[in-house]
């Protein structure tokens, strides 16, 4: 065989090698144990905390029957109640544990809400410069009814 021949499978076998050895060490054990995926992680994610409540649990018994019965009324009736309140569940399994207060600021309401060339023109949207005098939003807007102001 020609020794630039013999260089390059030499070369070429130590890489293959290589890869072999190196895909032993770093791919974890659980790995396609049921797809191509780490078969842990399934274990992993189930044993993740509960976080959200849902918005249905706000609205049982004594609880929230009020808002619940005014959003599930109003144009934020998709908008679930931990997307402004944040994630509920403590709260729900024990009420002297309170969520953390809505988030109010005229930024977070415009993450949904703020005039953008990609939303469909059909969305309510609005130009901060010049909407609610800088006023924050909820000064006119009822959050959980927005038109019930
Ligand atoms: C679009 C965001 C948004 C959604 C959705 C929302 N809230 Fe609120 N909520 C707020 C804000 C902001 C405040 C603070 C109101 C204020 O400053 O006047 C508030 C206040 C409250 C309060 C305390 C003040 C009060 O009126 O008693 C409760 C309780 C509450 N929300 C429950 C709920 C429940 C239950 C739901 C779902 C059925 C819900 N909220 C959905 C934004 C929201
Ligand atoms: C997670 C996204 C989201 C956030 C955050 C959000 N909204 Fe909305 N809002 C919506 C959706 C969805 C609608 C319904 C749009 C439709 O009918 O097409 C809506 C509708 C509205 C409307 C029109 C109501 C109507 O009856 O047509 C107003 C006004 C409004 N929101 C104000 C607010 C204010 C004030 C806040 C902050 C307290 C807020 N929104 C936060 C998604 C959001
Ligand atoms: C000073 C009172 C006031 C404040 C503060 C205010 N709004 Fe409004 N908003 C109104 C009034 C009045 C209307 C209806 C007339 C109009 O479209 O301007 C309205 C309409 C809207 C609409 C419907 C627009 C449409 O074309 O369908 C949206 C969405 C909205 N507001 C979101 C917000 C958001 C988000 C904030 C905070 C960043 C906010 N508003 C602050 C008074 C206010």
């Amino acid at each position: 065989m020609q020794p630039h021949l013999k260089r390059a499978l030499t070369l070429l076998a130590i890489a293959i090698i290589g890869f072999i050895a190196v895909r032993a060490i770093i791919v974890p054990d659980s790995f396609g144990q049921y797809g191509w995926y780490r078969g842990d992680s399934v274990i992993e994610n189930r044993n993740l905390p509960v976080e959200h409540a849902g918005s249905a649990s706000c609205g049982e018994e004594d609880c929230h029957k009020t808002i619940s019965s005014i959003w599930s009324d109003s144009g934020h009736k998709t908008v679930n109640c931990e997307t402004c309140h944040g994630p509920s569940e403590e709260h729900v399994n024990n009420i002297r544990i309170m969520p953390p207060p809505a988030n109010d600021s005229r930024d977070y309401c415009g993450l949904c809400h703020f005039k953008r060339a990609a939303r469909p023109s059909g969305f309510p949207q609005i130009d901060p410069e010049t909407h609610g005098e800088n006023l924050k939003c909820a000064y006119c807007h009822n959050p959980h009814k927005p038109w019930f102001v």
